[in-house]
């Protein structure tokens, strides 16, 4: 079994990214199990409530999904061709405590994302090459899956029924967990 953590950058109720997120986990091969990390309750980085009182609880709960996990699915919005600062902040908070390497480090990322632009979160998922690097961690480059006009490929419940999309994250998903059952030697 392959164990994967995953999560949507996006705090909205009806996240194009929280639903590709959804599809993600219904499409998922057989043999992975996809654990949903939140970023409810992260506060902002500040590093004087890091030195009083350490890491924050969801902080916390999120670095254990993580490190316990097998690869990270992260999910991205984009904003102004970057990531989200939500999820920015979260993985900044995540990296720290000391123990970086033992959450991050050689671990199998892929990342993803839908907009309802043409272009599918491509400059996002670029802008994090560089945090993925510095974090150790290994990101996945064996597919793409770049969601673009996502606004009319969900229904109002937020489920996938665009049929070709479905198919791009189904080999999206089995491509990612046949790398990380590779790395993690299973
Ligand atoms: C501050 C901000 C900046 C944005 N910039 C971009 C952008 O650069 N490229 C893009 O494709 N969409 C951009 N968008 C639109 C988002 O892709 C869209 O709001 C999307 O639905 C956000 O993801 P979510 O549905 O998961 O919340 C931006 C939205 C916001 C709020």
């Amino acid at each position: 079994m392959i164990r994967i953590a995953a999560i949507s950058g996006s705090l909205r109720k009806a996240s194009l990214n929280t639903s590709l997120l959804r599809a993600c986990i219904a499409n998922a091969p057989e043999g992975t199990e996809i654990s949903v990390g939140s970023l409810r309750g992260i506060p902002l980085y500040d590093g004087d409530l890091e030195t009083a009182e350490g890491l924050p609880p969801a902080v916390v709960a999120l670095k254990t999904l993580i490190r316990e996990t097998d690869g990270l699915l992260i999910v991205t919005p984009e904003y102004n061709n970057s990531m989200p600062g939500v999820l920015k902040n979260a993985i900044d908070w995540a990296s720290r405590g000391g123990d970086m390497k033992a959450v991050f480090g050689g671990k199998p990322v892929a990342v993803a994302g839908a907009s309802p632009g043409g272009f599918g979160t491509v400059l996002s998922q670029t802008a994090w090459l560089p945090v993925l690097k510095t974090l150790g961690a290994v990101q996945w480059s064996g597919a793409k899956l770049l969601v673009s006009r996502a606004d009319t490929l969900f229904d109002a419940a937020g489920k996938l029924t665009d049929e070709k999309t479905k198919e791009n994250v189904q080999a999206f998903l089995a491509g990612f967990a046949d790398f990380v059952r590779a790395g993690a030697g299973k």
